[in-house]
C-alpha cells in the first residue's frame, strides 16, 4: 500500500504567513485525496511503479482512458510535494538562480512585480511557476527562466519545461486566512520562499 509523504515540517513551521490549519487541511486533506486518486487511477497499469516526474513529462504515453485523471490527480500530487518543498521561512535570496534572476530581469523587484502579476492574473485555479525552459536546448540540457501560469492541475513538465519555484493560487491554498484577499497571501509568499532548495532546483535543472 502506498502512502503520502507527510508534510515536510511542522504544520505550524511557516505561521504567521500561512496558518496552522491551512496546512493540515491542504496536506492531509487536499493533498491526500490527489494522492489517493492517481494511486488508484494507475493500480495494475505499466504506469505503477514509474515516477511521476516521468509520466507528467510524457503525458501522450499514458492511456488515453485515464490521462485526465493522471493529468488532473498526478499534476496535483506531484505539484503538492514539489511546493511544500519550495516554503521555508528566512531563507536569503542567494545562489545561482538569484544571480540569474537578477541577470535576466534586472532586479529581484522586477522579477517580483511580474511573479505578482501573473499571480493575480490567474483565473479560477492554477498555479504560477518559475520554470527553465528547456526549448532549443533538449530537455534537461541548460535553458532560461520564464515565470509562467498553468490552469487546473496542469504541468509544465507535460510542456518540456522544469520548475525551480511555485505558488498554489487555488483558494484552498489561502481562503481560511485570507479569504478573498489574494494579494497579501501573494505578498506574504515571498517571505517564506526556500531559496536554498530553489537554488539546488535551478543547478538541477540546468544540468
Ligand atoms: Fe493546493
Amino acid at each position: 500500500m502506498k502512502t503520502l509523504e507527510p508534510l515536510p515540517y511542522a504544520y505550524t513551521a511557516l505561521e504567521p504567513y500561512i496558518d496552522e490549519q491551512t496546512m493540515k487541511i491542504h496536506h492531509d486533506k487536499h493533498h491526500q485525496a490527489y494522492f489517493d486518486k492517481f494511486v488508484k487511477a494507475v493500480e495494475g497499469s505499466p504506469l505503477e511503479n514509474k515516477d511521476i516526474k516521468d509520466i507528467l513529462k510524457n503525458m501522450s504515453s499514458v492511456p488515453e482512458v485515464i490521462r485526465t485523471i493522471v493529468r488532473n490527480f498526478g499534476g496535483g500530487h506531484y505539484h503538492h510535494s514539489f511546493f511544500w518543498t519550495v516554503l521555508k521561512k528566512d531563507v536569503p535570496f542567494s545562489g545561482e538562480v538569484a544571480k540569474a534572476i537578477e541577470g535576466k530581469w534586472g532586479s529581484f523587484e522586477k522579477f517580483k512585480e511580474e511573479f505578482n502579476a501573473k499571480a493575480l492574473g490567474v483565473f479560477g485555479s492554477g498555479w504560477t511557476w518559475l520554470v527553465v525552459n528547456h526549448h532549443g536546448t533538449g530537455q534537461g540540457h541548460g535553458g532560461s527562466l520564464e515565470i509562467m501560469n498553468t490552469p487546473n492541475q496542469d504541468s509544465p513538465l507535460s510542456e518540456g519545461k522544469t520548475p525551480v519555484l511555485c505558488l498554489d493560487l487555488w483558494e484552498h491554498a489561502y481562503y481560511l486566512k485570507y479569504q478573498n484577499r489574494r494579494p497579501e497571501y501573494v505578498e506574504n509568499f515571498w517571505k517564506i520562499i526556500n531559496w536554498k532548495q530553489v537554488n539546488s532546483y535551478y543547478l538541477e535543472a540546468k544540468k
